[in-house]
């Protein structure tokens, strides 16, 4: 192996051919089995997506009523899982808290079901991943706020679930249709760190539980997921600060410190316009009714974008405008980075489905770079 085949950070490097998804820039696409995920957002609902990233086809009606049913029945936690979350001390981040469920979740599968790595059971088991993942996340954040559990109401539907876990009333219809939004955009996203995360344990034909618990320790972190949380963070750190006239010199300021900016900057889309938060920050005038603070934020939020593409060229990505929605939508913000975890999972499971059902172990080399001929006195 030759210095010239290193790659930092893997940058530009192929992990392994797939068929669900595709960040295509030249057409400034993200291609979903086969789709526009910018179009599937605005026409079809996250659940029709979901079936879609995990079946490969849009479902018709029927399929669709089917898998929201089975969403349904799947979506009650062993009592154990409730008496786990109870049982973390109160400091525990949210995040973590929904990795230890979600691992938690693969003891209560049969050892034979828990190891069978087989299309079909990978599916039954991400089916009950998706269906339990926001009661745990929603619950985690109550038991460490030391609020009564709110179970999943089988009256709801999935999104509506998700807001009524959160604030413990019923949702209204935009707010409802606001989250759909996000979650489509959050569904799947080529090869993130958390979907390489999990395909590499996968690879080692070890269980989807075990894959899907890996991805959550990875999204967890602010270069990925966590930058949803902190570029809300940031926002109200600089309306406290003083508000929209003090944006500038917040950033510059950052800049001063070589701090980076959490929501803009990507891997991929380096100096271009994420998709996603290009249709997003559309939408943000529509709810900054919610709440009192709204417009000011929109305003930081509008000269912060100015500053850093005046100052570094770098776009804001979807943890950009996807972190204001949440707050303006009420949503607690340590739920903001388990909700995204709660989002990708069809993505996460549709990547382990096909990691093992073509599966190479991942096990890459390093370039060595220290001593050699030691010798053990
Ligand atoms: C996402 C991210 C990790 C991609 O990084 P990457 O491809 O590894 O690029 P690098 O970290 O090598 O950054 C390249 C340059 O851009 C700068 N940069 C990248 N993102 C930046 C940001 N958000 N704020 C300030 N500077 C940034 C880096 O400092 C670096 O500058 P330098 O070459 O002068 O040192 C990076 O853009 C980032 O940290 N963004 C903020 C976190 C975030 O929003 N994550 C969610 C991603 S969807």
């Amino acid at each position: 192996m030759t210095n010239a085949e290193y790659s930092p950070g893997l940058e530009g490097v192929i992990a392994a051919p797939s068929t669900v998804s595709y960040l295509d820039l030249e057409k400034e696409e993200i291609v979903v089995r086969g789709y526009d995920l910018i179009e599937l957002a605005q026409k079809r609902s996250y659940l029709e997506t979901a079936y879609l990233v995990i079946h490969g086809h849009l479902p018709d009606e029927r399929e669709t009523m089917a898998f929201g049913e089975r969403l349904k029945e799947e979506s009650a936690l062993p009592k154990g899982a409730y008496s786990v979350l109870e049982a973390l001390p109160r400091q525990t981040n949210a995040m973590d808290a929904l990795r230890t469920g979600i691992s938690l979740l693969a003891s209560y599968e049969s050892p034979e079901v828990l190891q069978d790595n087989s299309t079909a059971a990978n599916l039954i088991k991400g089916l009950r991943i998706m269906a339990k993942g926001p009661v745990l996340a929603c619950n985690a954040y109550h038991a460490m706020k030391g609020q009564p559990f709110v179970p999943a109401d089988p009256k709801l539907g999935f999104i509506e679930n998700v807001l009524w876990m959160v604030h413990g009333k019923q949702p209204d219809q935009e707010s409802t249709e606001a989250l759909d939004l996000i979650f489509t955009c959050y569904i799947e996203h080529e090869m993130p760190n958390s979907t390489f995360a999990a395909r590499v344990i996968a690879s080692t034909l070890s269980d989807i539980y075990g894959a899907i618990t890996g991805a959550v320790a990875s999204l967890k972190g602010p270069l990925h997921g966590g930058a949803n949380e902190a570029a809300a963070m940031m926002l109200l750190d600089i309306l406290k600060q003083g508000g929209p006239s003090k944006a500038e010199e917040y950033i510059m300021d950052m800049r001063s410190r070589h701090e980076r900016v959490m929501g803009f900057g990507h891997r991929v889309y380096m100096r271009r316009y994420d998709p996603r938060a290009y249709l997003l920050k559309d939408y943000i005038p529509k709810f900054t009714h919610k709440k009192p603070e709204g417009e000011e934020l929109y305003a930081i939020y509008r000269t912060v974008e100015e500053v850093m593409f005046r100052e570094t060229k770098l776009y804001p990505n979807a943890d950009y405008p996807i972190g204001f929605l949440l707050y303006l939508l009420d949503i607690p913000i340590p739920l903001f980075t388990p909700l995204f975890l709660c989002a990708r999972i069809p993505g996460l499971v549709a990547h382990v489905v096909e990691q093992h059902a073509d599966n190479r172990l991942f096990r890459p080399r390093v370039l060595y770079q220290g001593p050699r001929g030691l010798h053990p006195a």
